[in-house]
């Protein structure tokens, strides 16, 4: 269950958007600032691609991708700072730089669509909200994996601001990335992730919208911690 028994709601933030929004950056800061926990779902999607890639599982092959994800086990390992990602450990091996390539990002999203993996994800997901405050970021927390959040959040941009992020974060990490090719894959993840018919990408109709382009994520955060406050008030 997402909600609690009396109906109330969750002492839960939820961040969704589309990718290259600067989710994670500003996921990562609330949660230092509230003092919550961070739970990168998306980094789960990835991790789950990781392992049906390393197993050579077909993604028509839905038996098979149950029997993998019935041997799966999934670990998050927190940010080291708030300017890293999270880590993931698949049975027990470190695959946090390997989840975070392009190409990794694509085999996340076709992954997403997958109503097994969707199922057993969002079950982890809930059961993270069960425990603790967290601050929840990816595309669906707001909607379908924790609807009695107490705060919600949609952060947008437009698809060539987000594309030049992305190939900034790329180069700082030491990976040579071309914009176009990043623009395009971008709008494909945008595609992807927002037609599938599972849980699909969408603003959750009680969440607050915030439009990032052309304002730093240091402002995105001060205006979430801004409506956090107005409506504890
Ligand atoms: O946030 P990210 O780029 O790490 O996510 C990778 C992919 O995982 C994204 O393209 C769609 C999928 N995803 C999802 O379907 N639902 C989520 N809650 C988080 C991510």
């Amino acid at each position: 269950m997402s909600e609690n028994k009396s109906g109330e709601k969750q002492n839960i933030i939820t961040i969704d958007g589309p990718s290259g929004v600067g989710k994670s950056s500003v996921s990562r800061k609330i949660a230092a600032a509230t003092g919550f926990t961070y739970l990168d779902t998306g980094a789960m999607y990835r991790g789950v691609g990781w392992h049906f890639l390393h197993h050579k599982v077909s993604l028509d092959d839905v038996a098979m991708m149950a029997a993998k994800l019935a041997e799966l086990e999934l670990e998050l390992l927190p940010a080291p700072d708030e300017s890293s990602d999270v880590g993931v450990l698949v049975n027990g091996e470190n695959v946090s730089a390997a989840i975070r390539t392009p190409e990794m990002a694509m085999v996340a999203s076709r992954v997403s669509a997958i109503p097994v993996v969707r199922e057993i994800l969002t079950s982890i997901q809930r059961n993270y909200g069960e425990k603790g405050k967290i601050v929840a970021e990816g595309r669906d927390t707001g909607t379908i994996v924790f609807p009695r959040a107490a705060y919600k959040f949609f952060l947008d941009a437009e698809p060539e601001e987000r594309a030049r992020r992305r190939v900034l974060q790329l180069q700082a990490t030491g990976v040579v990335a071309d914009f176009n090719q990043i623009l395009s894959m971008t709008l494909e993840r945008d595609k992807n992730d927002s037609e599938r018919a599972i849980a699909p990408l969408s603003k959750a109709l009680d969440a607050h919208c915030i439009d990032t382009t052309g304002i730093t994520i240091q402002q995105v955060v001060e205006k979430i911690l801004q409506i956090i406050a107005d409506t504890g008030r």
